[in-house]
C-alpha cells in the first residue's frame, strides 16, 4: 500500500462498505500482528471477516473506516450483543495502522461510531483494553469511557501477562430516542 500518511488531510471518515473488506482485513491483520493491542495476534480468514462486515452491514452496527485512496488505514466499530437481554449493549473495537496514528483520526473515527451507536440507540457501549495501552486509555478517557473494573492478568502474550480494563459508556436515555 503506498504510504499517504504525510497528509493526513486525504484521509476520509465514512461508514465501511463491503467494497472495503480486503483493505479492512489487512489492516486488522497488521495491527493483530504487533502483538500488543488487539485480542487477535492475526486476523481471522478474508472468508470470515468477509461475512462478519456483511452481517454488521446488514444489521447497521456502527463502522467506520479512515479511509486513503478507497483503503482501509484505520477503523472504529461497535457490535451490537446478540442475546435478548444484553442487546442493548455494544462492543467497541478500533485500531489504525501506525503511520497514521497520534494524529487525531482515532478521535474522529470513535466520535463518528458513538454518534452513530446513540442514534440505533444503544444504552451500554462497551470495551477491554490493556493496561499499557496509554494512549487509547487517553482516547477512551476522553470521550467519556469510565472504567469498570480490571480483569489481572486477563492477556498472556509472548509469556508476559497483562491487566485489562473493563470500560464502559452507559446512557439509558440513548434507548428513547
Ligand atoms: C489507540 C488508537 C486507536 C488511537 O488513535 P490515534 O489516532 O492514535 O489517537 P488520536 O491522535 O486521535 O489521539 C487521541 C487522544 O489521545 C491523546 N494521546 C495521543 N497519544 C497519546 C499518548 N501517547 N499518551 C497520552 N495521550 C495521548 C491525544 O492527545 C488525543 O487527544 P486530543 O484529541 O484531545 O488531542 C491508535 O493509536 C491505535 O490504533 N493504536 C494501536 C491499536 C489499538 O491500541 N487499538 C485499541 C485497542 S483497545
Amino acid at each position: 500500500m503506498r504510504d499517504d500518511s504525510s497528509d493526513i488531510e486525504t484521509v476520509a471518515i465514512a461508514p465501511i462498505a463491503p467494497g472495503h473488506v480486503e483493505s479492512f482485513h489487512r489492516a486488522l491483520d497488521l495491527v493483530a500482528r504487533e502483538r500488543k493491542y488487539l485480542s487477535f495476534l492475526e486476523a481471522p480468514s478474508l472468508d470470515q471477516v468477509r461475512s462478519f462486515q456483511l452481517e454488521r452491514i446488514e444489521r447497521g452496527d456502527p463502522a467506520y473506516g479512515a479511509i486513503v485512496r478507497g483503503e482501509i488505514v484505520g477503523w472504529c466499530d461497535i457490535t451490537r450483543h446478540d442475546r435478548p437481554i444484553h442487546a442493548h449493549r455494544g462492543a467497541l473495537g478500533m485500531g489504525i495502522l501506525p503511520a497514521y496514528r497520534g494524529r487525531g483520526l482515532g478521535r474522529k473515527l470513535i466520535d463518528a461510531a458513538l454518534t452513530q451507536a446513540r442514534k440505533a440507540g444503544f444504552v451500554r457501549i462497551e470495551l477491554f483494553v490493556h493496561s499499557d495501552n496509554v494512549r487509547a486509555i487517553a482516547l477512551y478517557d476522553k470521550v467519556g469511557f469510565v472504567r469498570e473494573g480490571v480483569q489481572r492478568d486477563a492477556v498472556c502474550i509472548d509469556g508476559e501477562y497483562r491487566d485489562a480494563i473493563m470500560m464502559a459508556i452507559v446512557e439509558r436515555e440513548n434507548a428513547s430516542g
